[in-house]
């Protein structure tokens, strides 16, 4: 990868000067094509004409930039060693989040902000956070420690005295062998009492870099062609639909999540890659009367603050998707458009009647989400489509809700079984309509038909839930994997019909009420 520092100038592009601008595809909505990656990092700003897609950030910090605080552990996104934090103008404000570098790819960062554990001690003296730590013993080998300091950190921009839900939140994704977490947490809850505001540089430096992340988003696509790899951003939502007319096989990258892992772990091939977790279209999250309308670029961070008002309960279930960092990254687009049978958000989607707005360059068509899972690894997308939003009704008022997930682990694990019970009951007690979902019983998300038929029509008490569960064999045939065996799942999956008659019913049961459900029994 070839770097160039810069004063950096755009009015070339701007201007339509011929340095920087190239038409590589030859059909472009875009207007002004680029054929570089600009964003800052720290206080430098980077300019970058050979990027690849699959280059990584945390390869570019510790082997371009020899910028080594941030660690690689797990490369994959689990152990948080490798956090930064990466900023972005949005509506005109400047908002941090804390995101994974090692399966954070460069192609996601033009107009960005990078902020890394260097740039809190620019001046020579340690961090109000990092004081805490200290004063805390907060670190013993160090290795995870410069990412637990930019996760609290990021909780410290927002919230200098943030309480303790806060910091075991922002800690989720962060693993630490050695210290435990008991002087971390204090130390989190200690931020606050340092000299706090004062001595932070991206306080003291917001303005500036405001006026910086404004030049650098200059609407552009950005279109690099390097040693044969291609990375592709584009302009808008359209452009991306005329980007993948011309390149109907390129891989979408929205967060990441998942795709980051294909080439940390599985060393694919993703050229061309196309980037398109930043196009605005794409992250609008729109609240009416009937619907609230998800973009598929819009982070698991930001649906949920969405969703608390309209969906508590799911908006409850993101908080146990990965960790902070990878809500800051993963989308609810991706989630659903990887076709997994263990994602967690297709369930309840679909238990709630959720539709798919799906785009080409030929137009748009809705679907309900449930027709797009057509098998294991086939979704109903056709050549040059893509996912680009998400529509979720809002409940009904005789509507009864809840989601259960089923991991090993309570935080930051992959569901074993996750389950979505949406049952309607009229006046007169009996279950008028049932929309029951699960995921991890298989090979897609998908409904329990026979049990729903069962349901309806019969009153809204346990035995009908006992009895509905009886047909659930009709509609699964599970698979054992190391997540579960095939008669966990059936048997859990048969025990929430009776949980969920219990709950709602308002009787007792043994474990503290909570809209998600933990099961602390191993799921073998
Ligand atoms: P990407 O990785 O960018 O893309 C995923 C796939 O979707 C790719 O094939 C891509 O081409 C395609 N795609 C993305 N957007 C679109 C679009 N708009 N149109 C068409 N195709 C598109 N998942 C869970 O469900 N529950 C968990 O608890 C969970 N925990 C995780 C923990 C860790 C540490 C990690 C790394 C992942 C975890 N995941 C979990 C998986 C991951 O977060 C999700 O699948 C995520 O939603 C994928 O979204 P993304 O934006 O990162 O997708
Ligand atoms: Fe473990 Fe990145 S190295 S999350
Ligand atoms: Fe050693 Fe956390 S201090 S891993």
């Amino acid at each position: 990868m070839h770097i160039t520092d810069s004063a950096f100038v755009l009015p070339e592009i701007a201007n339509g000067g011929p340095a920087a601008m190239t038409d590589v595809t030859d059909d472009t909505t875009a207007g002004v094509v680029r054929t570089e990656v600009r964003f800052l990092l720290n206080e430098a700003e980077v300019v970058l004409a050979d990027a690849a897609p699959d280059d990584t950030l945390l390869d570019f910090l510790r082997l371009e930039r020899g910028l080594t605080g941030s660690k690689e552990g797990c490369n994959e996104g689990d152990c948080g060693a490798c956090t930064v934090l990466v900023g972005r103008l949005t509506d005109g404000h400047l908002r941090y989040q804390s995101v994974n570098s090692c399966i954070c790819f460069i192609g996601a960062l033009d107009g960005a902000h990078v902020v890394t554990i260097e740039y809190l001690t620019k001046s020579g003296r340690l961090h109000a956070v990092q004081q805490a730590m200290l004063a805390e013993h907060g670190s013993q080998c160090g290795f995870c420690t410069p990412g637990i300091v930019i996760s609290l950190y990021q909780v410290w921009l927002e919230n200098p005295r943030a309480d303790r839900a806060d910091i075991e939140r922002a800690l989720q994704g962060n693993l630490c062998r050695c210290t435990g977490y008991a002087p971390i947490v204090r130390a989190g809850l200690s931020m606050g009492s340092a000299e706090a505001l004062s001595g932070d540089h991206l306080t003291a430096d917001r303005q500036r870099i405001k006026t910086q992340l404004n030049t650098m988003n200059d609407g552009a696509r950005v279109e690099i062609e390097h040693e044969g790899k291609r990375l592709v951003v584009p302009a808008n939502r359209d452009d991306l639909a005329t980007l993948l007319s011309v390149y109907p096989k390129a891989t979408l990258i929205a967060g990441a999540t998942d795709v980051g892992l294909w080439v940390t772990k599985e060393m694919q091939e993703i050229s061309p890659a196309i980037f398109i977790g930043n196009l605005d279209e794409m992250k609008m999250i729109a609240s009416e009367q009937e619907h609230l309308r998800i973009g598929a670029s819009v982070t698991y961070s930001d649906s949920e603050r969405a969703l608390a008002d309209h969906h508590s309960t799911l908006s409850a279930l993101l908080h146990r998707i990965g960790g902070e960092q990878v809500r800051n990254q993963g989308t609810i687009g991706g989630n659903i458009a990887n076709g997994s049978p263990i994602g967690d958000m297709p369930p309840p989607l679909i238990s709630l009647g959720a539709t798919l707005i799906l785009m080409s360059k030929a137009g748009q068509r809705t679907i309900p989400l449930e027709d797009f899972f057509i098998d294991y690894g086939r979704q109903d997308l056709r050549k040059g489509e893509f996912v680009s939003e998400v529509v979720v009704p809002r409940l009904a008022d005789d509507a009864r809700f809840s989601i259960y997930k089923i991991s090993k682990r309570r935080d930051e694990d992959i569901s074993a079984l996750l389950a979505a019970f949406m049952v309607r009951v009229g006046g007169d007690g009996m279950i008028s309509d049932a929309r029951i979902s699960f995921g991890g019983m298989a090979g897609v998300p998908k409904r329990a038909l026979s049990a729903e038929d069962a349901l309806k029509g019969h009153p809204f008490n346990v035995e009908s839930f006992a009895a509905a569960a009886r047909h659930l064999p009709e509609d699964f045939t599970p698979l054992s994997d190391w997540r579960a065996s095939k008669e966990y799942r059936m048997l859990a999956a048969q025990n929430l019909f009776r949980r969920f008659a219990l709950e709602h019913l308002g009787e007792a049961v043994s474990v503290e009420r909570n809209p998600i459900r933990y099961e602390s029994e191993a799921a073998e």
